[in-house]
């Protein structure tokens, strides 16, 4: 079979393989140069974020004041409103940087994702209430009182521009969603909408995005954290920054000594003018099939939404060419989105020599058979893909560490997001490429992961008077 013979190739095709793999390589190959450079243009757009409203890195101020002291107790409810899944979830935070989480998830359709925007936040308030129900009573882990509210927040993972709290504009949908009716509007006003339709015993108290609760959930468990970043279906980052360097909101009077947290939504990085990112054909046949062209630039590079395309672009290329699947029929393969981000992982992580697992991979989502040689190949590819996405991120991170001057004294990142958690070697590659920006610095910089759903403290918080200026 198929799987045996490499010895009978044709010598040709072994050589076409490689120099196709040398063509990639030099095509997703980011020197430590290049990578200064892009680190370097990606703090000044910070910065301009910072200063001027409206730019393309919105640097949003959310309105989250200071560190969490660690000590915060008491249940919260959080719904997670992501790009791929629903979770609600109860909280349980037990001070001392101790929780638990009990969570449910529920998975987003496609058609949800571009239905009415009410809709889509009628589907959260639902959820909510199927779970509400299903962990009350005497059994139930949720005791009620009558009349009783429970505080809510709600972690809406898109830039959103914020005048407190519990306020939030969508600026733009991102990660395919487009749901109608919904960019230019209050969201958690929508959100209070459906939850009134379906009387839950809620306060929304809260709107925050996912890297927002990713940074101070993670200062809550390790308070060496000064950065969060999601690796998922998105990608974006928040930081604490001084209320005195963020110009653009000096005219609000609030005391310049105090820390905000920025929501960077830094996935739009390098939008429009393309003029930082080392963008291939690949990448930018992705943009143009998208359903929004031109924007999230840098997101399109890194994120689950995207690496699993850009792989099974390369592939339907090679396959066009000649080069791989000689002779096999290959339509399954050929449709878009039909190379999931999780296999391209997988196809990483094969641990046996004969690459059993990308033979399994490739006969049972697309009936294709493998030879030795052409899997090979095929994970030196999806290496390529991830590696680079890995250090584009090392970029961001690095345009912060940067800018906040956190390399001396080092600093934690914490990091969420299925790209993260589930991407063999990706937190290792950025680890590499910091130390590539930096030199061995850089070693005092190191991601941890950090579930996000304890954000709901900024409410315990909230009610020691913290949040002064809400
Ligand atoms: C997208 C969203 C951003 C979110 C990120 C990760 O970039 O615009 O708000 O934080 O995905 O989920």
């Amino acid at each position: 079979t198929r799987t045996q013979d490499d010895e009978s190739l044709p010598h040709a095709t072994k050589r076409t393989m490689t120099d196709h793999l040398r063509r990639l390589e030099t095509l997703f190959t980011l020197t430590p140069q290049r990578m200064r450079m892009i680190t370097q243009s990606f703090r000044e757009t910070l910065e301009n974020g910072l200063e001027k409203v409206d730019q393309v890195v919105p640097m949003i101020p959310t309105f989250v004041f200071g560190w969490p002291s660690g000590q915060e107790q008491g249940d919260y409810l959080a719904i997670d409103l992501g790009g791929t899944n629903l979770r609600v979830c109860l909280v349980h935070l037990q001070g001392k940087g101790k929780f638990e989480v009990t969570q449910s998830k529920y998975r987003l359709s496609e058609e949800q994702k571009q239905d009415e925007g009410q809709k889509l936040f009628d589907f959260c308030a639902e959820s909510l209430k199927t779970f509400i129900d299903s962990n009350s009573g005497e059994d139930g882990i949720l005791h009620l009182e009558p009349g009783e509210k429970l505080p809510l927040g709600f972690t809406f993972s898109y830039p959103c521009k914020q005048n407190s709290i519990d306020h939030g504009i969508l600026i733009r949908w991102t990660k395919g969603f487009g749901a109608p009716n919904t960019e230019g509007e209050n969201v958690a006003e929508m959100f209070q909408k459906s939850l009134d339709k379906f009387e839950l015993p809620v306060t929304l108290t809260a709107l925050i995005n996912d890297t927002t609760g990713t940074l101070i959930a993670s200062h809550y468990v390790n308070p060496h954290t000064r950065i969060a970043c999601i690796f998922g279906t998105g990608c974006n980052a928040a930081y604490m920054e001084h209320v005195k360097d963020i110009p653009k909101i000096k005219d609000l009077g609030i005391d310049g000594g105090m820390d905000m947290v920025i929501n960077c939504e830094w996935g739009a990085f390098d939008s429009f003018e393309h003029e930082h990112l080392p963008r291939s054909k690949y990448d930018i046949s992705i943009d143009e099939s998208s359903n929004k062209p031109g924007e999230q630039a840098f997101e399109k590079l890194i994120s689950g939404r995207y690496l699993g395309e850009i792989l099974r672009l390369v592939i339907c290329e090679l396959i066009d060419d000649g080069i791989l699947f000689l002779g096999q029929n290959t339509y399954k393969v050929e449709v878009t989105n039909a190379l999931d981000t999780a296999l391209l992982s997988l196809m990483e992580s094969d641990p046996t020599e004969e690459l059993l697992m990308i033979i399994g991979i490739f006969s049972h989502f697309f009936a294709l058979e493998t030879t030795l040689a052409e899997r090979q190949f095929l994970r030196a590819i999806a290496r390529l893909i991830g590696r680079r996405a890995a250090r584009l991120s090392a970029c961001g991170i690095g345009a912060i560490v940067g800018k906040m001057g956190y390399l001396e004294n080092g600093c934690a990142v914490g990091c969420d997001g299925s790209l993260y958690n589930k991407y063999p070697g990706f937190a290792g590659r950025i680890q590499e490429g910091l130390v590539d920006i930096f030199g061995e610095k850089a070693r005092n910089i190191y991601t941890h992961h950090c579930r996000r759903w304890i954000w709901p403290m900024t409410k315990a918080r909230k009610d020691a008077g913290i949040h002064a200026h809400l």
